[in-house]
């Protein structure tokens, strides 16, 4: 049990999948676990532990934005001995080439800040996906046929966000899309030894401002979540 996590150690798997919206993680769970049982509701951050084909897999909410992640992340890892986590979410793409509906796999996460500035202080430190899990879910969205791109994101501390300027160069350097978790979950798993990677659907595209209708987000996102769990487990 910890502050924010009211489970047992066991009952959190080393593989841990991470929405940032509670109730997607309560959907996933329902949806693609065999006997999901829920695990943690303290305020109302739920997480369930359940099998996918005969692994056991716990779906955890993070919270939107790097703070609320990091709590999560933090005390998963070093209280509950997560040791694989997959940050499955939305994004909105930066690229002409990329259409709603689409997957991207983030190689790299770049930010301006995170929670873990404090420690990198001057250091430009470049937070990146673990190889392996990147280079099986490549293989996964393949084999589905699902449309993806691999490539850098950007983690944004804002979504409300008033600087037109830094897409600009986001979109010059080829970044793909923008999310507000990867980096800091990337972060965090560098230092503590686990693996992590963030598979996320395209909702919303920021060079021709189309968006995704609320009721189509559900159902687009399950080859994401099938994209996950067949990585994880490759
Ligand atoms: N998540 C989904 N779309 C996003 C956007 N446009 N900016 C930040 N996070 C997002």
């Amino acid at each position: 049990m910890t502050i924010h996590i009211g489970a047992a150690r066991e009952d959190i798997a080393e593989t841990v999948l991470m929405p940032g919206d509670p109730l997607r993680a309560e959907w996933a769970a329902e949806t693609f676990l065999s006997d999901p049982v829920c695990v943690n509701r303290v305020r109302g951050m739920l997480g369930f532990t359940g099998t996918w084909n005969g692994h056991r897999v716990t779906i955890h909410g993070s919270g939107m934005g790097m703070p609320s992640l990091s709590i999560y992340a933090n005390e998963l890892i070093r209280d509950f001995g997560a040791k694989t986590l997959i940050r499955i979410g939305s994004c909105g793409a930066m690229q002409e080439d990329i259409a709603l509906r689409d997957v991207i796999l983030a190689m790299t996460a770049s930010s301006l800040s995170t929670p873990s500035s404090g420690i990198f202080r001057e250091l430009n430190f470049a937070p990146p996906a673990d190889f392996g899990l990147l280079r099986a879910a490549v293989d996964a969205a393949e084999r589905r046929g699902a449309r993806h791109h691999v490539g850098g994101i950007y983690s944004a501390d804002v979504f409300y966000d008033e600087r037109p300027d830094l897409n600009e160069i986001m979109v010059r350097h080829g970044i793909l899309g923008v999310e507000m978790e990867a980096a800091e979950l990337y972060n965090l798993a560098a230092r503590h030894g686990a693996r992590a990677l963030a598979v996320l659907t395209v909702s919303d595209h920021l060079l021709n401002e189309q968006a995704l209708p609320s009721e189509d987000r559900q159902s687009s996102f399950g080859d994401m979540v099938e994209i996950a769990l067949e990585a994880a487990f490759a």
